[in-house]
């Protein structure tokens, strides 16, 4: 048995993310949650290993022998020395890449889509309003091919330098509207990662944000094999909601005072 720490405000969406992960890296897994304390049986060191490694939300994986179910979390963590912690992610924040944009997604989000969506090392996963390539970056480095589309041609450019620096050398690029990304790509995908523009001081075509998620959903429909993970704005979920066929999975996920954003995981 193991026993992973969920990390950070929202214990929901770091449960969320582990499932994500469990099932792209060794499939379906029997998971037990108490606090904050998420326990999967089943695993080898080597899996949990590998798991830990791509999370964003969870500090920790422990191995339990039989009946220690009991790990606390604070003072009382036991045993004390982890199997493995999960990967730094902080020195990848937007400020820190070689191209900065504001608006780039930061790379604990990135990586909890990445994995939400299951997307599998040597799978292509697709961003089609990628901006500077933060969701793309934590997608290669856990082994997919990163496609991503964006609509201001100059960030397609400064996305492929993001991604050289990071060393992920097998990507696909391109200037364009994600509302066409059917007719953008010659090749499908198997896994997608949205995160659209919100927020008074974003930039976006085809706007408001619903309707361009719905027709980017729509055009999604046509070349993603899988699952897509997406952030909306709660105030415009319901409507987005009504567009796709299935929701797997949702969380609140409140950001600050202003914006509280939904995550789910959708089929078009
Ligand atoms: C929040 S940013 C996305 C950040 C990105 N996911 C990342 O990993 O850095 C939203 C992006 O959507 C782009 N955008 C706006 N309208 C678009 C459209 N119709 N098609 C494609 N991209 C669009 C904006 O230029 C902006 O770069």
């Amino acid at each position: 048995m193991h026993a992973f720490l969920l990390a950070g405000d929202n214990v929901e969406l770091a449960l969320m993310e582990l499932k994500g992960a469990l099932r792209a890296e060794v499939g379906e897994g029997k998971i037990e949650v108490r606090d904050r304390v998420a326990v999967v049986k089943g695993l080898t060191d080597e899996e949990a290993r590998r798991v830990i490694r791509r999370l964003a939300r969870s500090h920790a994986v422990y191995r339990l022998g039989e009946g220690e179910r009991r790990l606390k979390v604070g003072d009382e963590v036991h045993p004390a020395r982890p199997l493995a912690r999960r990967e730094k992610l902080s020195d990848r924040k937007p400020h820190k890449r070689p191209e900065f944009m504001p608006d780039s997604t930061e790379p604990f989000l990135a990586r909890a889509l990445v994995n939400l969506a299951e997307a599998r090392r040597g799978e292509r996963l697709l961003d089609p309003m990628c901006n500077v390539g933060g969701i793309l970056i934590e997608a290669g480095l856990i082994g997919c091919v990163p496609v991503g589309v964006e609509v201001r041609r100059e960030l397609v450019r400064r996305a492929e330098r993001n991604l050289r620096h990071y060393g992920i050398e097998e990507y696909e690029l391109h200037a364009g509207r994600a509302e066409e990304v059917d007719e953008i790509l010659e090749e499908p995908v198997q896994a997608a990662a949205v995160d659209p523009p919100y927020g008074r001081s974003s930039y976006i075509e085809g706007g408001p944000v619903e309707r361009l998620l719905l027709n980017t959903l729509d055009a999604l429909s046509e070349v993603v094999e899988g699952k897509i993970a997406l952030t909306v704005p709660e105030e415009a979920w319901e409507e987005v909601r009504e567009g796709v066929s299935r929701v797997e999975a949702e969380v609140r996920d409140r950001v600050h005072r202003s914006l509280t954003r939904i995550i789910a995981v959708v089929r078009p």
